[in-house]
């Protein structure tokens, strides 16, 4: 039940993320400046209503246990034995079922506003792993790499998903991400179906090759250096499998590097594909016209924007 001194209303910026940056599978994960949603939470008397306006709203369902800002906010009602109904209002600005953590972003907007709304007193990781159960309804599986990126802004390593362990690094100053999206059939099941596509064991050399990449980029972020981040964008286990599902997959890449890109990749479970740019030396946009090209190589149109690093999510306001 609302005690008298707890919120009516709050409204929550999330942002879009970017996830697996090549080697680190469900270990990696960034936040964009933009885009981002915007959440508003209101108690009521019962039950969840969402409703969704904004970017393919039409393609995002409004029943609660299908929705993952439904399934984060019943989890929380249930485990924190509150009382109350809820109406969500998702203002999706990031694209659903592309690459850029769009569901992450609802379940990161709604596990932190009702922690705002209830005073739930909840620190980064117990926020992390109640958003990450909103990722059951898109992918299947609890993967906390976009949430917790969503959570704690630019970048984030997970250490371990049992116990949960989070690292946050914030990104060099001249980080530039490109991103561009093809225009391909997608479905709100996307992710699942990107990870039905995996193989269950790897061989010794891909291993290596993804530990030694990986590896090196953390050491690219702990140390502040674009480049090395970029250098270490290889994937040789999830990429590979899921590439056939990315028409223009090698050519963007090709093209991106050609342009001046430092490391390619694909964002998330795709279809979009990002790459990092030095800003300091390297023009975005010409970045960015590369890998539309790339697409369009594979006769498929392709929406680009460029963009960096951004803040994990944000309250906007508060009506007490
Ligand atoms: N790590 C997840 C995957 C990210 O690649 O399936 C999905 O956004």
């Amino acid at each position: 039940m609302k005690g008298a001194s707890l919120p009516n209303k709050v409204i929550v910026k999330a942002p879009a993320t970017t996830a697996n940056l090549g080697p680190g599978f469900d270990v990696f994960g960034l936040a964009l400046e933009q885009p981002s949603d915007k959440v508003t939470i209101i108690p009521v008397s019962k039950d969840i209503e969402i409703k969704v306006s904004g970017l393919a709203a039409d393609t995002i369902p409004t029943d609660p246990e299908k929705n993952t800002a439904g399934v984060v906010a019943k989890h929380i009602l249930q485990e924190f034995s509150l009382k109350t109904g809820l109406m969500i209002k998702l203002e999706k600005g990031i694209l659903p079922s592309v690459g850029l953590g769009s569901s992450a972003a609802s379940a990161a907007a709604v596990a932190f506003g009702l922690n705002r709304l209830f005073n739930l007193k909840l620190d980064h990781k117990q926020l992390i792993q109640l958003a990450a159960k909103g990722e059951i309804a898109s992918a299947g599986f609890e993967h906390a790499d976009n949430v917790s990126a969503a959570i704690y802004g630019d970048f984030i390593i997970i250490t371990s998903y049992s116990p949960l362990e989070v690292i946050h690094l914030e990104s060099p100053p001249n980080l530039g991400i490109c991103m561009a999206i093809p225009e391909v059939p997608t479905s709100p099941k996307k992710t699942e179906k990107a990870r039905s596509v995996l193989p269950k064991t790897v061989s010794m050399e891909k291993l290596v090759h993804n530990v030694g990449h990986a590896a090196t980029m953390a050491a690219g972020f702990a140390t502040g250096d674009v480049d090395t981040i970029g250098k270490s964008m290889s994937d040789a286990i999830v990429e590979p499998a899921r590439a056939f599902m990315i028409p223009g997959y090698q050519k963007v890449k090709e093209r991106a590097l050609k342009a001046g890109a430092c490391g390619v990749a694909v964002s998330g479970a795709g279809p979009a594909m990002m790459a990092i740019v030095n800003s300091n030396n390297t023009n975005s946009s010409r970045v960015a016209k590369a890998m539309e090209e790339g697409f369009k190589s594979a006769g498929v149109s392709a929406e680009t924007f460029c963009t960096k690093p951004g803040k994990g999510v944000s309250l906007l306001e508060v009506k007490e």
